[in-house]
Parts: C-alpha cells; sequence; structure tokens
C-alpha cells in the first residue's frame, strides 16, 4: 500500500513516522509513506494557501486551485482520494477494513478552518474521526492512517488483532494479567483454569456484558454469537420464559439488565431445513403443547383488544376492522407464542430443541399462533387443511385473517 498525505504542517507526522508499528511496517515494505507539503504547490511571491469565505464568515478556508495543484502533482490521478475534516462520514473499524483493501490512498489534512466548497469535487471522500472539532486534519490523518496500517497482513500478529474491540462488532472482553490477586481483587477463576471452551464461553458473555453496559449502541435488537443470542428491548421474554421454566423448552437465561436479554445459543438448525413430516408434526405437537399449558399466572395479557391498542391505528383502519373485530369473543384463550416460524423453532437429529423469541408471548386467542404460521407452512407445501386435521380442529377464516392483521 502507498499512503500519501497531503499537509500545511508535514512536520506533524515526523512522530507518528517513527511509531515502531508504522516503522516496522514501513521497513518490512507493507507501507510506503510519503508526506507532501500543500504549500509547495502555492502560486505567486506570498505562496498563498488560505483566503477569506466570499460573502464573509470568521476565518479562512483553504483554496481549491492549491489543493487541486497539489492532488494532481503529488498523486495524479492514483489512489483514493480522503478529505479529513468535521463534515465526513464517522470512521470506525469497518471502513478501516475496507481502506486496508486499496492500493493507493491520498489522505488531505483540511484546514481548520474549512475547506472551500469546490475541493468536495476532486476527492472520493470524506471521512472524520468524530464529532468534535480538531484544528487541523493533521491527527484525523494519522488516526486513519494507523487504523489502516495495523490490519495490513503481517503489520501486527494475527492473533492479537482478530480478537479486539470491534473485530465482531462488539467490545474486547475484559482482560488481566499477573498477580493474580491485588488489593482483594482475584482474577476469574475459569481464565486460570486452562479449560480452552469454557474461557472462550466465559470471554464471549464478558465481552457482551461490557459492551451492553458501555456501548449498547454496538447491539442492534437482536445479535446471535457463536454461545449465546442477545435481545434487546426484549418484551415479555425474560418473564415469560422465567414462568414457562422447564415445562417447554426454550433458551435458558444467561444474563439481563433492563434493556438486554442475553440467552444460551443451542446448538440446533431451524425447523425450516428439515422436510414436510417432520414441520407438519413438529407444528402441531408444538401447538397442542401451547394449548394445553396451564395459563395461570401468565405474566402477559397479548389478547386481540391489547395487541390493538399498540398498534395506533388510523381511523379507517379501526372501522374496517369493527366487523371482524365483532366475531372474536376472547373466551377461547391460550398460551401464545406470537412469533411462531420455522425459524423460531430449533430442532437437531434427536427432534425438538427449543422455541426461541418469546418476546410477545402470552395470554392469547388459540388462532393467533395457527395464522402466525400458516402462510409458511403452505409455503414448503402443506395446506391449512392437513394442519387442522393433525390439530382435529377447524378454525373460523374469518378469524384467522384478523389474526393475521393485527399479530
Ligand atoms: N478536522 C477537524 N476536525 C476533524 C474531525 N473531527 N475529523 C477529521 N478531520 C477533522
Amino acid at each position: 500500500m502507498r499512503i500519501r498525505i497531503l499537509s500545511l504542517l508535514p512536520q506533524a507526522f515526523d512522530s507518528f513516522l517513527s511509531y515502531p508499528v508504522i516503522r516496522h511496517a514501513v521497513d518490512k515494505g507493507l507501507v510506503e509513506i510519503e508526506v507532501i507539503d500543500i504549500r509547495d504547490y502555492a502560486d505567486g511571491c506570498w505562496r498563498a494557501i488560505d483566503d477569506s469565505p466570499y460573502g464573509g464568515g470568521a476565518g479562512l478556508l483553504l483554496r481549491v486551485d492549491v489543493v487541486k495543484k497539489a492532488l494532481d502533482g503529488a498523486a495524479g490521478d492514483k489512489g483514493r482520494r480522503i478529505l479529513l475534516g468535521p463534515k465526513g462520514r464517522l470512521f470506525d473499524q469497518k471502513l478501516a477494513h475496507a481502506l486496508s483493501h486499496e492500493k493507493e490512498l491520498v489522505l488531505i489534512a483540511g484546514h481548520y478552518e474549512g475547506v472551500d466548497e469546490r475541493v468536495r469535487s476532486y476527492i472520493d471522500d470524506e471521512v472524520s474521526i468524530g464529532d468534535y472539532i480538531l484544528t487541523g486534519g493533521e491527527s484525523a490523518a494519522i488516526v486513519l492512517a494507523e487504523a489502516v496500517i495495523r490490519l495490513l497482513d503481517g503489520a501486527i500478529k494475527e492473533a492479537s488483532s482478530a480478537s479486539e474491540s470491534f473485530e465482531d462488532g462488539i467490545l474486547e472482553e475484559p482482560q488481566y494479567t499477573h498477580p493474580a490477586l491485588f488489593d482483594g481483587k482475584r482474577v476469574p477463576d475459569v481464565l486460570m483454569s486452562g479449560n480452552k471452551a469454557a474461557i472462550t464461553h466465559f470471554n464471549e458473555l464478558e465481552a457482551i456484558k461490557d459492551t451492553t453496559a458501555l456501548r449498547p449502541d454496538l447491539i442492534p435488537s437482536d445479535r446471535s454469537f457463536r454461545f449465546h443470542t442477545v435481545h434487546r428491548d426484549y418484551g415479555n421474554e425474560k418473564d415469560i420464559i422465567t414462568w414457562i421454566g422447564d415445562r417447554l423448552p426454550c433458551p435458558r437465561i444467561v444474563w439481563h439488565t433492563e434493556d438486554h436479554l442475553v440467552l444460551e445459543k443451542r446448538n440446533a438448525r431451524p425447523l425450516s431445513s428439515a422436510g414436510q413430516k417432520t414441520i407438519l408434526s413438529t407444528v402441531s405437537s408444538i401447538l397442542k403443547a401451547l394449548w394445553s399449558f396451564d395459563t395461570t399466572g401468565c405474566p402477559a395479557d397479548m389478547r386481540l383488544a391489547y395487541r390493538l391498542s399498540r398498534l395506533s391505528l388510523p381511523w379507517a383502519r379501526w372501522q374496517a376492522l369493527r366487523p371482524l373485530m365483532d366475531d372474536v369473543h376472547g373466551d377461547d384463550l391460550v398460551l401464545s407464542h406470537g412469533r411462531l416460524t420455522l425459524e423460531h423453532i430449533l430442532v437437531n437429529g434427536n427432534g425438538l430443541v427449543a422455541i426461541t423469541d418469546w418476546q410477545d408471548a402470552g395470554l392469547a386467542e388459540r388462532e393467533r399462533d395457527v395464522a402466525n404460521i400458516l402462510d409458511q407452512l403452505e409455503e414448503v407445501g402443506i395446506s391449512k387443511d392437513e394442519l387442522f386435521s393433525r390439530l382435529g380442529r377447524d378454525f373460523d377464516p374469518r378469524r384467522l385473517s384478523l389474526m393475521r392483521l393485527v399479530p
């Protein structure tokens, strides 16, 4: 890789170029770094590189003619041209990875007061290292270049980069070194047990705990890791799973906060990957198990009236639903999963392993889960008559369509 840095303060890069990791990468021939003084491309006896804004305003702007000349003179048409400035897209590890695959990068360290708007027509990208203002783009260029260079093959030891923060989208787990006991604080026993699998399992959960506490924004609503799944804003899921206990195969709760629920991930595949016969028998036995479940003390009421109230429907939709609702008298209530799909049913060679995603579960009309899964069954070639005959009962199509509208 070749990195050219265009700057008004070339001396700002002296100590960067002597960082051990950077020097090592340069010495090994992984990267060539050239720092170019933009001022060398300024014309006239004053060599003006900046000027005051048209229309007034504070400070001086970097001139477009000087930048264009510096870009053409230093890099020609080679390389991805990146302006460092606070208006750019935020730099992150994903972007560092993407840039580490480029052959040539041209970094333009912007002027502290800004650049002439027309500079933007000569660049490929604008990148900011954070929502704050620096006096110039030099330190931003250093941050970007260092993050990119250490990702080049051979720049640092493979193992140390693979487990770092952000590499799998979350923060790295907490780490410890000698002494094992200091000031009453002990290193967790499992880390000294020598049991590799237990350590990996432990570290993953600790990394998830740190991320939910420190950077919850890194965890989208549902995330699956090697041993755990994390659910954000998990609705009724914790209360329902706790209440069900081992009466149905639910995932085990490993840890939770108010906003995040961490469940044990089971080694299994979704029912959608099974054959028609297995799908039909598994779905019908799950539905029967839900219907015969003792609902005493059920912690969530998910009846139609509640589901409608959280929809905030426009008036016209309410009017359209009214005639259908008159048919639903809420007296046939069962434990309903609420999101019953083939992906939320996990199986292995021995049969059912777990039913996942209980966020919307609770006491509700018997047709709710049937309506949820019918379309998917039809997609895999199982008709509703086949399902109904397995279940030993029929369903009113009007009630089913209402459940489809208000899942
Ligand atoms: N120049 C000034 N502020 C900056 C920032 N936040 N990121 C990149 N370049 C900058």
